[in-house]
């Protein structure tokens, strides 16, 4: 890392990411105490956490630019210190212009700079106003992107409006979204508020985030008579990430409505059970495993949370960058390859074992035991601890049991 105190009115230095140099605030000096969160301290935006999350966007735009094999324009609309969309232009072959836009004079400052320093200028255009303005400004059909990255402080929802007009017909769309205590169940009526649905406070929550995040898109999507396919969706440290694929026609909307469901759980005895449609008129209210209320969840995404095929395509690109620590996000491809995730809800052995005062067994012998009595069984990219499986909670807690009797 260099120090630098280019002058910018406040401390910063340049860091080094994917190809690219940036010069970002030092966040050091922006916190009293290392429990503080620097990132929303310093005057322009800069987490480099979220390096994974910037990671895989420049695969998936990767991907996506081979997929459609011509150049490719992208926005940029919560720009911070530039760094995603700089990272675009350079490290992506078949771009050929990236808006960068942010509200905050500061950050387009930087982005400006950071421009620069990356030779990128004849690719980047810049743009200083609300997101949903200037995605407003491109919603008419010669001037829609192919890509869309919206990557706000907390919630998408107020900008999908304004990003799916502003999408060409085909166009890739990423989502981040980082309220997860609304998402999570912790904060219900701000997740119904935001998204349109009921969040549930469950070990599986970062899927139904996933699940919500997609469902809201959907829904707002078919307004425009525009139907959405999710071709892939991860969870990390505070966030949830949502990449889908829009296709324009009013059967396109239908057919990506009929995704939407509700999840049922039983919060004694850890049964789950999806329903689609959006009518809750004829839902059991009684858990069929052990009679205890259920508790409804949605209306949300039922369907896939990625396409093989485009997970494939990004491994590959993971492959070919040789990414910095590019093992997580290569073993996190591979599972969402391996993971049926039509059934919905994943279990987290910890969660079952402390239900049952058991000790734990290994993940990889649970997913064999299931397997062998004839039941899907997955890790899950969501969680490291997580199993997907088409086997009911009760089967699932046999399984544990035996396989803890097993190593002891
Ligand atoms: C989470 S940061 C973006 C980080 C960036 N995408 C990255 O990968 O490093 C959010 C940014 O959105 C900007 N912002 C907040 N509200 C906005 C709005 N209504 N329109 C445009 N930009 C906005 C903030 O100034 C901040 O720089
Ligand atoms: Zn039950």
């Amino acid at each position: 890392m260099t120090r630098t105190d280019f002058d910018f009115g406040f401390p910063t230095e340049v860091i080094e990411e994917g190809k690219g140099k940036f010069l970002v605030p030092r966040l050091k000096a922006f916190v009293k105490s290392p429990s503080e969160y620097a990132p929303s301290k310093a005057p322009v935006f800069y987490n480099p956490v979220m390096k994974l999350n910037r990671d895989i966007a420049v695969l998936a735009l990767q991907a996506y630019q081979r997929i459609v094999d011509r150049e490719i324009s992208a926005c940029e609309p919560f720009a911070g210190c530039g760094i995603r969309g700089v990272r675009f232009a350079v490290e992506v072959n078949g771009v050929k212009e990236v808006v960068m836009n942010d509200i905050s004079g500061k950050a387009v400052q930087i982005v400006k700079y950071n421009t620069q320093l990356n030779d990128a200028g004849e690719k980047v255009k810049f743009r200083h106003q609300d997101a949903n303005l200037l995605l407003s400004r491109h919603g008419a059909p010669r001037k829609r992107f192919d890509v869309i990255d919206v990557d706000p402080f907390g919630s998408p929802a107020p900008y999908i409006d304004s990003a799916v007009r502003a999408l060409r017909d085909g166009g890739l769309l990423a989502l981040t979204a980082t309220d997860m205590a609304p998402l999570c169940g912790v904060h219900p009526k701000a997740c119904i508020r935001k998204y349109g649905g009921k969040p549930l406070r469950t070990e599986y929550c970062h899927e139904l985030a996933a699940r919500l995040l997609a469902g809201c898109l959907a829904t707002i999507a078919a307004k425009h008579e525009i139907g959405v396919n999710v071709v892939f969706s991860h969870s990390a440290d505070h966030y949830v990430r949502v990449y889908a694929l829009v296709e324009y026609g009013a059967k396109k909307a239908d057919e990506s409505l009929r995704n939407m469901g509700y999840v049922l759980h039983c919060f004694r005895c850890f049964h789950r059970e999806s329903r689609n449609g959006l009518s809750t008129l004829a839902f059991p209210e009684e858990c069929c495993e052990c009679g205890s209320k259920l508790s409804v969840g949605g209306p949300l995404w039922l369907g896939e949370l990625s396409d093989k095929d485009f997970c494939q395509r990004l491994e590959e690109e993971a492959k070919q960058k040789k990414l910095e620590r590019g093992e997580r996000i290569e073993r996190t491809l591979r599972l969402a390859q391996n993971e049926n995730d039509t059934s919905v809800g994943y279990y987290v052995v910890d969660k079952l074992c402390d239900a049952l005062n058991l000790p734990v067994p290994s993940i990889k012998k649970v997913v064999e035991g299931l397997r062998e009595e004839g039941f899907q069984a997955s890790p899950t990219r969501f969680n490291p601890k997580g199993i997907r499986s088409n086997a009911p909670a009760a089967r699932i807690k046999e399984v544990v049991s035996k396989k803890v009797r097993v190593d002891l």
